[in-house]
């Protein structure tokens, strides 16, 4: 019997297979041999190209066994793959990758602008922290987190006039664990989500993988990416709406929220009795004069509010694997808090380690901002001088959100890594339709993160300039 849409099927090993690929094979060879022919006879299905263990081609079934010497093919079915695995979306950060590998292999220098993987060293006292403990016993922690860990991430926010006390954190193996955790928490199957667009492309697999629905709110680069009015939050309001989650300063545009349109929100998510799930990865990367405002700072809606950090970012610990989410709304902690009992504790290398990081002086903050404004400078000033760039401003978080001029950007990135070369260099972009899940929408933008040394993000923008001018896909400038 056919499985369910033809996925999964293979053949079981049979004596035109023998004679084919010989005995003993590799189950890889016999399965990348054989599914492509009989995919092509069978279904109009392309073949997707992966590798399994079939366990009829396991070397220890005895090769005299009826199966393998059955004259006729036989088929069996593999163990299906849920539906909503696999209508994931992929990742547009990590998805040019084999191009990208392909170019490197070949010499060609490739910088990195698609993925927001800083590059500036780990504080030196997190190695530290971890070498002075005592690690002779690796234990899992408590499932919360490190109590002294949660005080630390309490204190800090408490530095920013935020009323956190310890039980309020909840630490999570990076901040995508806690958005998934929440996520979890608040939504049942089929409810929804209501997300600034476009949005970290993230927001839309977690949302997918728990069954809910992501529902875009548009915002539009003509207008420098503006958080959407309430009103136009308001129109896509349904009962079964159950929050509305931002990320304040965003990935992907660069933008940061002001005081007044994040108290605005706060004003609807109490009226319509919503979550509001606020991304503050990013919260200490504001340039310029600006600053950030954590919606904890208002002091008010404590039921609504639940905040997603990480040290990743802030920290140049992405490797550590250590977030947290932050809210007042007891219940929402303890459901959460089963969740985190179900995968016993987070990382506790990378939890002692976090501690160290989060007592580092202002000077570190300082610091660490004042390199990345001058990247920000450096990438505003070339993508505001190359014709047919649209540049919104940008003065929060490490990213961009750019307009190009181009057929379609998807196939541009592609095409910068696979044919352009500029100095025998070249750049990865993340194309941006993958921020947006309106059809259409971003096919002429890319999201480029400036978390390179400022001259390699010369040398960068430099590449990009001279790939959009010989991209034989390029449109008329847009200015
Ligand atoms: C907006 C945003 N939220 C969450 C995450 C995930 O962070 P973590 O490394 O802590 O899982 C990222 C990572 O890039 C991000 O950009």
């Amino acid at each position: 019997m056919l499985p369910k849409n033809n996925r999964g099927l293979i053949r079981i090993c049979n004596q035109e297979t023998r004679s084919h690929a010989g005995w003993p094979v590799s189950p890889k060879v016999v399965f990348t041999d054989f599914l492509p022919t009989f995919v092509a006879s069978k279904t109009s299905v392309a073949p997707k190209p992966f590798s399994c263990r079939i366990p009829a081609f396991d070397s220890r079934t005895p090769p005299g066994c009826p199966e393998y010497l059955s004259p006729r093919p036989r088929y069996i079915s593999m163990p299906e793959i849920s539906d909503r695995a696999t209508g994931l979306p992929e990742s547009p950060i990590r998805k040019l990758a084999p191009f990208a590998n392909a170019a490197k292999e070949a010499g060609v220098k490739v910088y990195p602008l698609n993925i927001g993987q800083p590059d500036i060293k780990t504080p030196q006292v997190f190695f530290d922290a971890i070498a002075a403990a005592d690690t002779s016993l690796l234990s899992y922690s408590p499932s919360a987190g490190i109590p002294t860990l949660r005080e630390e991430v309490a204190k800090y926010y408490r530095r920013y006039d935020c009323d956190v006390v310890t039980d309020d954190v909840l630490i999570t193996t990076g901040a995508s664990e806690a958005i998934n955790f929440v996520l979890r928490a608040i939504l049942d199957a089929g409810e929804e989500m209501i997300v600034p667009e476009p949005y970290y492309a993230n927001y839309l697999s977690f949302t997918m993988a728990n069954d809910g629905v992501l529902v875009p709110v548009p915002s539009s680069i003509e207008n420098d990416f503006a958080l959407p009015t309430i009103a136009d939050f308001e129109a896509k309001i349904t009962p079964n709406t159950r929050a509305i989650m931002i990320c304040n300063p965003a990935n992907p545009t660069g933008i940061l929220y002001p005081k007044a349109a994040l108290a605005e929100l706060l004003d609807l998510v109490k009226r319509r009795d919503l979550f509001l799930i606020a991304d503050e990865v990013y919260r200490e990367f504001v340039y310029d004069d600006h600053i950030h405002h954590s919606v904890l700072s208002f002091k008010r809606e404590y039921e609504n509010i639940i905040v997603i950090d990480s040290i990743s970012k802030r920290f140049s610990a992405c490797g550590a694997r250590i977030g947290n989410v932050i809210s007042k709304n007891e219940k929402l902690l303890q459901m959460i808090l089963k969740m985190a009992q179900a995968r016993l504790s987070p990382p506790t290398f990378g939890q002692i380690g976090a501690e160290a990081v989060y007592q580092l002086p202002a000077e570190y903050y300082q610091t660490n901002i004042a390199e990345y404004q001058k990247r920000r400078d450096v990438v505003l000033d070339w993508l505001q001088k190359i014709p047919g760039v649209v540049c919104p401003v940008i003065n929060g978080a490490f990213y961009a959100m750019v307009r190009l001029p181009v057929d379609d950007s998807d196939r541009f990135c592609e095409w910068m890594l696979k044919e352009f070369r500029h100095k025998n260099s070249t750049i990865m972009l993340a194309p941006g339709s993958g921020f947006y899940v309106t059809s259409g929408l971003g096919s002429d933008e890319v999201r480029i993160a400036y978390v390179l040394n400022c001259e390699d993000l010369t040398a960068a923008m430099e590449c990009l300039e001279a790939g959009l001018a010989a991209y034989p896909g390029r449109t008329g400038t847009t200015e």
